[in-house]
């Protein structure tokens, strides 16, 4: 039975990593096919197929800097990159938050695929930005006769003079095809219909949310309702996932819910896709101190009232047209604060808060019980965290490393075994206080996912 084991690089058919992220999915002919961001040298829109969601066959690098350009009928910049463009310097990458992996040109970003049936074609739309900042904000289209093979670009261009930053298309059961971006610095979600050819904007249907600032849209319809999944702002790092739910995409949305947990475990959204009776979210696992090591994470979607949800799962069992999910026993845990997480200070010793890559092993905590009680073993370094806050050596039998954890709603608290004090964090540091000031807010113990 093919499993899909999450937060795991997936290696292709071929033996190599799978790069394909902020991916969006398109059936065809009895294949799933994955387009997304390839940001090496200078590939820019990658492109896989599978058949079961698990074993990836790698087709083509469907965009590049040097692909062929074509002119739209409407007012587009087809630069794709500046003359002999060569690898981007360290601090180069590091302005679109990257490392020097790419060559010097546009950055595209979440490229999605449909197939219009009015003109035979494939089309792309995605993100586009000139590589050195997030300041042209334009979407850009691109176009092909197969399903993966060289798109030749269009262009790219503000749609109704509007920015346009995370985005994703949709394309409903009549063949009414969408595009859906944030829009004034991502404070707006902007509805966008296509015209019968899919090639450009015919019109701006809806403005979602105004003043919320969403990002990474996708839409799923199911039982005549459509969901819309979103996430915050904040860049490479994850948080609260949302979602909404309306009768007519140009109709009235609901205000937006929670949709997974706090992180929506470690990702954020870029697709969707029905398996069976089964939706299955795709979320990219962005690993911001390393892009190349950010993963693809799935998970199947449950409906409920007009809303739905997702709960963890190490892996996913993708069985014919059924899925089933499993959630292996969590040893690691992840200490997370609001805004910041922990990291072992240059003294060796202190615990202190600041705002880390997410992915970064000073967050790692173990969680191992002794004695009915609980010990946190700092991954990164090997050492305990003690009853005065601090990390050290852990002998046998000292109970100043035990902790007692008392779960609240919104997290749970450390009460140390041996002074009776709670951990809790103060500014910038890990500090211990008397168990009445305990704050469940202050300090969040999440799952590792
Ligand atoms: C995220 C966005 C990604 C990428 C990143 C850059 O918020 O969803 O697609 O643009 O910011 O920081």
């Amino acid at each position: 039975m093919p499993v899909y084991i999450n937060g795991k690089p997936v290696i292709d058919t071929d033996g190599n990593i799978m790069h394909c992220h902020g991916a969006g999915i398109l059936e065809h002919e009895g294949w799933y096919y994955l387009f997304g961001e390839d940001r090496r040298g200078r590939s820019r829109v990658s492109c896989y197929r599978s058949r079961d969601l698990v074993n990836w066959e790698f087709r083509n690098i469907c965009l590049t800097l040097d692909s062929a350009t074509k002119r739209h009928y409407v007012r587009t910049d087809l630069r794709l990159a500046p003359m002999n463009s060569g690898p981007m310097t360290p601090e180069e990458a590091a302005a679109v938050g990257l490392q020097p992996i790419g060559h010097r040109g546009a950055n595209i970003e979440r490229p999605k695929v449909l197939y219009c049936e009015a003109t035979g074609k494939f089309v792309m739309w995605m993100h586009f930005e000139n590589g050195r900042d997030y300041n042209a904000a334009r979407c850009a289209v691109a176009v092909c006769d197969t399903v993966d093979g060289d798109y030749v670009y269009m262009g790219s261009f503000n749609p109704v003079g509007n920015m346009s930053r995370d985005c994703t298309l949709y394309k409903d059961e009549d063949g009414t095809a969408y595009f859906i971006s944030s829009a004034r610095d991502n404070a707006d979600m902007i509805v966008y219909r296509l015209s019968e050819d899919y090639l450009t904007v015919a019109e701006q249907v809806k403005t979602l949310w105004p003043g919320q600032f969403r990002e990474a849209p996708v839409v799923i319809k199911e039982k005549g309702r459509y969901y819309m999944l979103t996430s915050q702002c904040t860049g490479w790092n994850p948080n609260q996932g949302g979602v909404a739910s309306a009768d007519a995409i140009e109709g009235r949305w609901s205000a937006i819910r929670p949709f997974g947990n706090e992180t929506t475990f470690n990702t954020q959204p870029t697709a969707a896709v029905k398996v069976g009776d089964t939706w299955l979210y795709i979320g990219d696992r962005w690993d911001p101190s390393n892009y190349l090591n950010s993963t693809i994470v799935m998970l199947p979607i449950k409906f409920d009232g007009g809303s739905c949800s997702i709960d963890w799962a190490d892996e996913v069992n993708i069985d014919g047209g059924k899925i089933t999910a499993s959630a292996r026993e969590i040893s690691d845990v992840r200490v997370m604060l609001p805004g910041c997480v922990e990291y072992l200070g240059s003294d060796g010793y202190s615990v202190f808060t600041r705002k880390l890559g997410y992915a970064d092993p000073a967050l790692i905590w173990q969680r191992e019980e002794r004695d009915g009680s609980l010990l946190l073993r700092h991954k990164e370094s090997g050492k305990y965290l003690s009853c005065e806050g601090i990390l050290d050596n852990c002998r046998d039998g000292e109970s100043r490393f035990l902790w007692e954890e008392l779960r609240g709603e919104k997290g749970s608290l450390l009460v140390s075994r041996f002074s009776g004090k709670s951990l809790l964090v103060h500014g910038r540091r890990v500090i211990l206080t008397d168990a009445e000031d305990r704050h469940f807010e202050g300090y969040t113990f999440v799952k590792n996912y």
